[in-house]
């Protein structure tokens, strides 16, 4: 396949993450970068060999580029992805897909006018251990989903006051900025769309709102998602656990490195949904089984790895007109509508 050519709109934090995901793969060459910053965009397309463009424009003028990486704030999502989809590019766009649901409905539209791909970075959804989570809530083997609980204890203290972050016209608020991951991925995994049913918000002595908590049902699972931006890179600690029938899963980290299951279950039903490397199973109390299997490789490759997995699917939906894109405009708008509602409930 020939390798499709990446433009990269925003090259901060996480637009230098995914060129160093992108620069080692034979799906995808990186064409241009451009941002707002010259000094960056000219080293980093030294270091890549790419164009380096101080206006979304003039990289939207190079036919060299295919696929738009929007690395922006969420502020600047919608109208930079609608420029792009305009221009006849396809759209790789970082999560949030926008800020507000007419603006995401927007960009889909403009996809399919203009016969293009848009997909949004959902990592979640190439992590080996949401996807065994998926798998076993999909094939049924724990029984039932009852329940999901996310408690995201993130570093936000890491990031300082004056951060797009905490304004809310910039980056939408805690649930749209971030919380649509978790929405996303509680949507798959239940395979059900969700209803917020309860929210509260809590802000910390400058105004800014740090913590947020909801309620939600995706059809019989009840749900429950704490995001607090109170701690810091030493201290922030996720943890997600998905309650069946008949056991527990948990998932550690934001970016997942193990899968621990406690269940009643018999391990040789189990083995093949673990990826990576598997402890061995151990008898706790008369009932259970504890399963526990990680990544030796660490977070950092891991992310790497969903991340690379996100523009190879839509690489190869670029080239190949008969592959279907695994994260959709339509799970960006589902995830977004969640968002907004834990907002307005
Ligand atoms: N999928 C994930 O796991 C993940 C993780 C982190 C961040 N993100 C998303 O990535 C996006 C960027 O986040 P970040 O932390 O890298 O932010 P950042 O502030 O570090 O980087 C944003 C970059 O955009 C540039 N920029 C601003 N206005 C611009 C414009 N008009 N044209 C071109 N460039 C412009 C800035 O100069 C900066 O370099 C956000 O949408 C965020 O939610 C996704």
């Amino acid at each position: 396949m020939q390798p499709v050519g990446i433009g990269l709109v925003g090259a901060g934090a996480f637009g230098v993450f995914c060129l160093d995901a992108f620069a080692v793969m034979r799906e995808v060459r990186i064409t241009a970068v451009a941002d707002v910053d010259a000094g960056r965009t000219r080293s980093l397309a030294d270091k890549y060999r790419a164009a380096a463009y101080d206006s979304l424009d003039m990289l939207l003028a190079d036919t060299a580029v295919e696929v738009v990486a929007l690395n922006t704030p969420p502020y600047l999502h919608a109208a930079q992805g609608l420029a792009a989809l305009a221009a006849g590019k396809h759209l790789f766009n970082e999560k949030p897909l926008a800020l507000t649901l007419e603006d995401g409905a927007a960009l889909i539209q403009k996809a399919d006018t203009h016969s293009r791909h848009l997909t949004v970075d959902y990592v979640m959804r190439w992590n080996p251990y949401w996807q065994a989570a998926a798998k076993l809530a999909r094939d049924g083997v724990l029984g039932a989903l009852r329940h999901m609980d996310l408690m995201n204890h993130a570093a936000g203290l890491d990031l300082p006051n004056d951060h797009w972050f905490w304004d809310k016209s910039k980056s939408g608020g805690i649930w749209i900025e971030h919380g649509v991951h978790f929405f996303d991925a509680f949507n798959w995994v239940a395979g059900t769309p969700g209803q917020i049913t309860a929210s509260q918000s809590f802000a910390r002595a400058d105004g800014a709102t740090d913590r947020v908590e909801a309620l939600a049902r995706f059809g019989d699972a009840a749900a429950h998602f704490y995001h607090a931006f109170d701690k810091n890179g030493q201290t922030e600690q996720t943890t997600v656990t998905l309650t069946f029938e008949h056991g527990y899963v948990t998932l550690r980290e934001w970016v997942p490195t193990s899968i621990e299951l406690l269940t009643t279950v018999e391990p040789d039903a189990l083995h093949s949904y673990l990826p990576g490397q598997m402890a061995e199973p151990e008898r706790i109390g008369a009932q259970q089984h504890r399963l526990f299997a990680f990544a030796p490789e660490g977070k950092a490759a891991v992310y790497r790895a969903s991340i690379q997995a996100g523009i190879r699917d839509l690489a190869r939906a670029v080239r190949d007109p008969s592959h279907r894109l695994a994260v959709t405009g339509l799970d960006g708008l589902e995830s977004l509508r969640l968002a907004v509602q834990a907002e307005n409930t």
